[in-house]
């Protein structure tokens, strides 16, 4: 995120002494991605960020995969997945592969476990319900709609003010908005389908007082995905200041003005992110292709170097109408095999001049496994939705 911001008390100089009115130091900490050569933000604590008591194995959800194999397209309903209510250590995986993991959660109204996820940045949609999430930069609050940016190695905790149901897409790097949208020097262009505006970071410090604060801290090794419980010898939301351009920050799907056509737009108009060997885009309420011969669902499409997840989140997603996708489904469409619309949707969608759907979309550039969460809300016979019979 290349867009500055500066919040609570930073010293007039960078790398100065910075005290507090007593007269004791701050402990200044660079916060930096890509080895002090990509954004970064200072943070100004009132302890020592790197002073841990403890350090035990923590056993995060089960993160074993299975290949799509026999390949097959698949439906997935995350309604009918029954989760624990921690925001953070509840989540069950419903794909993964070595790239990225998505994963859902239905909260309580308890505040998650504090973590941080030192694999990747973390892209969680809100498909419902609304909180805060209280971060080492502050305090960022979130509502239905809301993608929620959380940088890799952000100390934060889920504090929901109802139950919220969390799509969670776990990278293994810096997630951001696709690079065609931004100015050499990194600001949105006119042609993006949101700007700056729209992104909302923390406002103000977040200071509590605390010793012996357990963090979860997800990492990894040769083994995967693998989990440690740090003992933090003062409360970690000790930062009276910080500036820069790395932070948490949200972003509401209202806010995605999309991009039509006179004609079918390809999926890269829909696009809201980009990830390393990811993409994330969102199809929202818009009006539809004006040729008068526009055919307005899509075209039966062949990603050959992807796999295609879509989370219908609300409306009525046209093209897939009679196929027993509903909202809260999944659909995954592997490489190597050909997926578009339900037969019959193509005549009803001609005339027609608005979609009122609500889906996000993960496009994945090397085959998706099904985690456990996704094996248990299978529906089997979606396969078999366009051919309407089975051998
Ligand atoms: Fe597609």
């Amino acid at each position: 995120m290349a867009y500055y911001r500066s919040v609570g008390d930073v010293p007039r100089t960078r790398h100065t002494q910075h005290r507090d009115p007593e007269g004791r130091l701050r402990f200044e900490e660079l916060m930096g991605e890509e080895g002090f050569s990509s954004d970064s933000s200072l943070l100004y604590h009132r302890g020592v960020p790197s002073a841990i008591v403890a350090s035990e194995v923590w056993e995060p959800a089960d993160q074993r995969t299975a290949p799509n194999h026999p390949l097959a397209p698949r439906h997935l309903r995350l309604h009918d997945l029954r989760t624990g209510s921690d925001a953070v250590v509840d989540r069950r995986l419903v794909l993964g592969n070595a790239d990225v993991r998505i994963s859902y959660v239905v909260t309580g109204t308890e505040p998650s476990a504090y973590y941080r996820d030192a694999v990747g940045d973390e892209c969680v949609f809100v498909e419902a319900g609304s909180g805060v999430v209280e971060t080492v930069f502050g305090v960022v609050p979130y509502r239905a709609g809301d993608y929620v940016l959380l940088p890799r190695a952000t100390t934060h905790r889920w504090v929901p003010a109802e139950p919220s149901r969390l799509y969670c897409v776990e990278a293994n790097g810096h997630v951001a908005p696709p690079k065609r949208y931004l100015s050499r020097y990194g600001q949105l262009l006119e042609h993006a389908p949101y700007c700056e505006r729209d992104l909302h970071g923390p406002t103000e410090p977040l200071l509590v007082d605390g010793t012996d604060v357990e963090v979860l801290v997800k990492h990894r090794t040769s083994a995967g995905v693998v989990g440690t419980r740090l003992v933090h010898d003062m409360h970690p939301f000790d930062v009276v200041g910080w500036d820069g351009c790395l932070y948490p920050y949200t972003f509401n799907i209202e806010d995605f003005m999309p991009i039509t056509g006179k004609v079918h737009q390809p999926p890269p108009v829909h696009q809201v992110f980009e990830g390393p060997r990811f993409v994330v885009c969102n199809f929202l309420p818009r009006k539809v292709d004006y040729h008068p011969l526009a055919v307005p669902v899509p075209y039966y499409h062949s990603n050959v170097d992807s796999d295609e997840v879509m989370f219908y989140v609300a409306g009525d997603y046209e093209a897939r109408k009679g196929s027993g996708i509903g909202l809260g489904s999944i659909s995954l469409h592997p490489g190597g095999h050909a997926h578009g619309p339900q037969p019959s949707t193509i005549e009803a969608s001609l005339g027609v001049e608005r979609f009122e759907e609500s889906a996000v979309m993960v496009d994945t550039f090397a085959p998706l496994e099904l985690g456990e969460g996704g094996l248990a809300c299978e529906d089997p016979d979606y396969a078999w939705s366009w051919a309407g019979r089975r051998l």
